[in-house]
């Protein structure tokens, strides 16, 4: 007797499902052979009133618009729920309510579809974002990873496997802009509202702390910074929340704008090119909501070409939250036969490695 297992049409294309919702983006994707077809974003604008994500909103929202995502994707992708093959979801690090909805979503395709599932760490998904267009790294490269909730220099060193270079001590990068852009009164999401800012203020008119920690450490820290600008705006009798802003300039606020900026880029750019001698790799990669920010594009691409570097930025798109990362790393799991059982739990704290720091 002969037992022939079928795996449904992976002979043909591997068209996988992307579905995103660690935080306030609610994403769907197909990826197709490792080609992107449809990429939907859908932004909460909700929480801009409370000044950052509220997750218990975060997840209602999600639940609310998932399904109609989700369609939009097959149906940018011209295609339907019966062509596809394999479904990938976050299942962490992010909001637990928030990745319930999309990872649950996930699981019902796949068992309702007989596909196979596969949870994805949403920092994976970030360092994939850079194989979505043509020009993408080969391995091994360093990839610096800068979101909301992220800061870390990975050592990519083969297809799915990582080890960590070195992480922020205290705020994320995207965190300490967010805070930044409060204490302003710029509203959130911080980063964006400040790189604008920025591009009209002085960056040497207001001298920021930056914070390289010990000689040699690729470590992070970006709560000293936040503290000065606080200090340097209660100076001016302004509070936390922005009160009183109005008490500055636009001008001023332009200033501060671009000096705090600055030196966030300067000691994310002085530690990524240590780290890229450190392993000795050539090709470096930025990644994460952050690597949208135009001064660090522009500073990697002057300090990279002079050293005869490889760099990659995803394309605006795949910087912030999207399912066409998570659905590309899902196509690089499922074609290793690597897949997560229907019980794989949303874990908030995920990490991408089990204890391998350099
Ligand atoms: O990766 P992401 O979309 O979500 C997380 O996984 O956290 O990153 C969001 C972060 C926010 O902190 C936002 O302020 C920041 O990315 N961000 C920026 C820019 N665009 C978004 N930070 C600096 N400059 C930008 N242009
Ligand atoms: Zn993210």
């Amino acid at each position: 007797m002969r037992i022939i297992t079928y795996f449904r049409s992976f002979d043909l294309a591997m068209k996988i499902l992307g579905i995103e919702t660690s935080c306030d983006e609610t994403s769907a994707a197909i990826v197709s052979d490792g080609a992107v077809r449809s990429n939907v974003i859908s932004s909460q604008l909700v929480h801009a009133r409370y000044g950052g994500v509220v997750p218990e909103l975060a997840s209602r929202a999600h639940q609310r618009i998932i399904v109609d995502v989700v369609r939009e994707a097959l149906q940018a992708a011209g295609t339907g729920m019966d062509d596809v093959n394999g479904v990938a979801a976050t299942y962490g690090p992010g909001l637990v309510g928030a990745l319930l909805v999309g990872l649950n979503f996930a699981k019902g395709i796949a068992y309702g579809r007989r596909i196979p599932f596969v949870g994805i760490n949403h920092m994976e998904g970030h360092i994939f974002s850079n194989f979505l267009m043509e020009d993408a790294p080969t391995y091994p490269f360093v990839c610096l990873v800068v979101s909301g909730g992220h800061t870390m220099l990975v050592h990519a060193r083969a297809p799915l496997e990582y080890t960590l270079l070195g992480e922020t001590r205290d705020d994320a990068a995207g965190e300490a802009f967010d805070k930044v852009a409060k204490m302003l009164g710029l509203g959130y999401p911080g980063g964006p509202v400040i790189d604008q800012t920025a591009a009209a203020g002085d960056p040497e008119a207001v001298q920021m702390p930056r914070s390289f920690l010990e000689e040699g450490s690729l470590d992070f820290s970006f709560s000293g910074i936040k503290t000065a600008v606080l200090y340097l705006l209660r100076r001016e009798g302004v509070g936390e929340k922005g009160e009183a802003v109005h008490r500055l300039s636009p001008e001023r606020i332009a200033n501060i704008c671009a000096g705090f900026q600055t030196a966030v880029v300067d000691v994310l750019v002085a530690k990524t090119l240590l780290a890229a001698d450190r392993t000795q790799v050539e090709h470096i990669a930025v990644a994460g909501g952050v690597s949208a920010n135009s001064l660090l594009r522009r500073r990697m691409e002057e300090e990279t070409s002079h050293r005869g570097q490889h760099l990659f930025f995803p394309r605006m798109e795949y910087c912030m939250d999207n399912g066409a990362m998570i659905a590309y790393a899902g196509y690089e799991r499922l074609k290793r036969g690597f897949s997560s059982p229907l019980s794989l739990p949303a874990e908030a704290a995920l990490s991408l490695w089990n204890g391998t720091r350099a």
